[in-house]
């Protein structure tokens, strides 16, 4: 079971913020933003829908693969901040890019997203002789629902989109998915609130701390000792599955969430940070998005080149991690 990349595509809003931007709204300045993060801008999206974003993303990846809408016969869209609870994100871009034949989910893993829906269409197209192609489309307006007041948090989220067009293929794979929900209410954000009276039966309190709906809740520090755990673990359970070594892999495109855990996690595994793909200096944290934006990034840039080996490594809310070892 392996795929192909045939093509992938990125898209960003126009507007930007950079660090002493959010002066505006939290006490906070560049230099600890810059050093404690590693972000320096993030895109937003204003009121952009992010279906939109999604669409521009996959147009661009479809045009690179070289295929056209009707040949696709899955799409999965990976987003914490789709525009509507019903339809799925999927089923919009199905519509607005002509994909008559393409059967249209979204899947939720928060920041693992990506890796989660790849790991999923691998096994669709190894299942399923008649399915050619699936399109992957992850993205997010995080800037949707922080908390401006919340300078912990707010400063580390970007807005932005990026999609693949996949085949199957009998190249070098791996993947590990997992989840740990004992973590879920360090990282969460609430879409319904239960009523004030149902709040009070204690078989119904979920226990989650108290924040507005679709406001995000970080406990950054809880977030960031599992994230430096989870990216080496992730890595290793993968590798293991095919007797691969951190010296079989040529490049390493972890969720960018903080140039903090890739530096901990890059010890820990020991391997150099010049093998790891950044973009959060000028993406800062995109959610579900992060991992295809810096992937496709580092082969545009002519980095990423066919037949190296890949290892992309998602953690998040959940919390979910997920590792995927292949060829490029
Ligand atoms: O994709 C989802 C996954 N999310 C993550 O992976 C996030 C994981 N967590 C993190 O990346 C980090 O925990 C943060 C970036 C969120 C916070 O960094 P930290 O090094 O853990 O900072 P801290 O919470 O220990 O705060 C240190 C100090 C505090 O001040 P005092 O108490 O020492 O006086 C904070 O109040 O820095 C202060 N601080 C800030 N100062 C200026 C917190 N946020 C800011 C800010 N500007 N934006």
């Amino acid at each position: 079971m392996g795929i192909n990349i045939l093509g992938m595509g990125n898209y960003v809003p126009e507007q930007t913020l950079v660090n002493d931007d959010f002066k505006k709204f939290v006490e906070t300045n560049d230099e600890w933003i810059r050093t404690r993060t590693g972000i320096v801008e993030r895109h937003m999206a204003g009121w952009e829908p992010v279906w939109y974003m999604g669409k521009k993303a996959a147009q661009a990846a479809i045009e690179k693969a070289g295929i056209t809408p009707d040949q696709i016969g899955l799409i999965i869209c990976t987003t914490v901040t789709s525009d509507f609870l019903t339809p799925s994100m999927a089923s919009i871009i199905q519509d607005e890019l002509g994909a008559e034949n393409a059967a249209a989910f979204d899947l939720g893993a928060a920041c693992t997203g990506f890796v989660y829906a790849l790991d999923t269409a691998a096994r669709f197209l190894a299942t399923d002789d008649s399915m050619k192609y699936v399109l992957i489309v992850s993205s997010e307006a995080i800037s949707r629902f922080c908390d401006f007041t919340d300078r912990q948090t707010c400063i580390l989220f970007g807005d932005g989109a990026a999609a693949a067009v996949v085949e199957r293929s009998d190249k070098l794979y791996s993947s590990v998915l997992g989840s740990d929900g004992s973590g879920a209410k360090a990282l969460f954000a609430r879409n319904l609130m239960p009523a004030p009276e149902v709040k009070q039966d204690v078989d119904f309190d979920d226990g989650f701390p108290e924040k507005p709906v679709r406001q995000l809740y970080q406990d950054g520090k809880a977030v960031y000792k599992f994230a430096t755990q989870a990216l080496p673990k992730s890595f290793e359970l993968a590798a293991s599955k095919i007797g691969v070594t951190k010296d079989d892999i040529d490049w390493f495109v972890p969720h960018q969430a903080n140039v903090r855990i890739i530096e901990t996690a890059a010890k820990k595994l020991g391997v150099p940070m010049e093998k790891f793909i950044l973009t959060l200096d000028h993406f800062g944290n995109t959610s579900s998005a992060s991992i295809p934006l810096a992937l496709n990034e580092g082969i545009e840039k002519g980095l990423i080149k066919k037949g190296q080996t890949l290892a992309l490594i998602g953690f998040g809310a959940g919390l979910t991690y997920g590792g995927i070892i292949l060829e490029y």
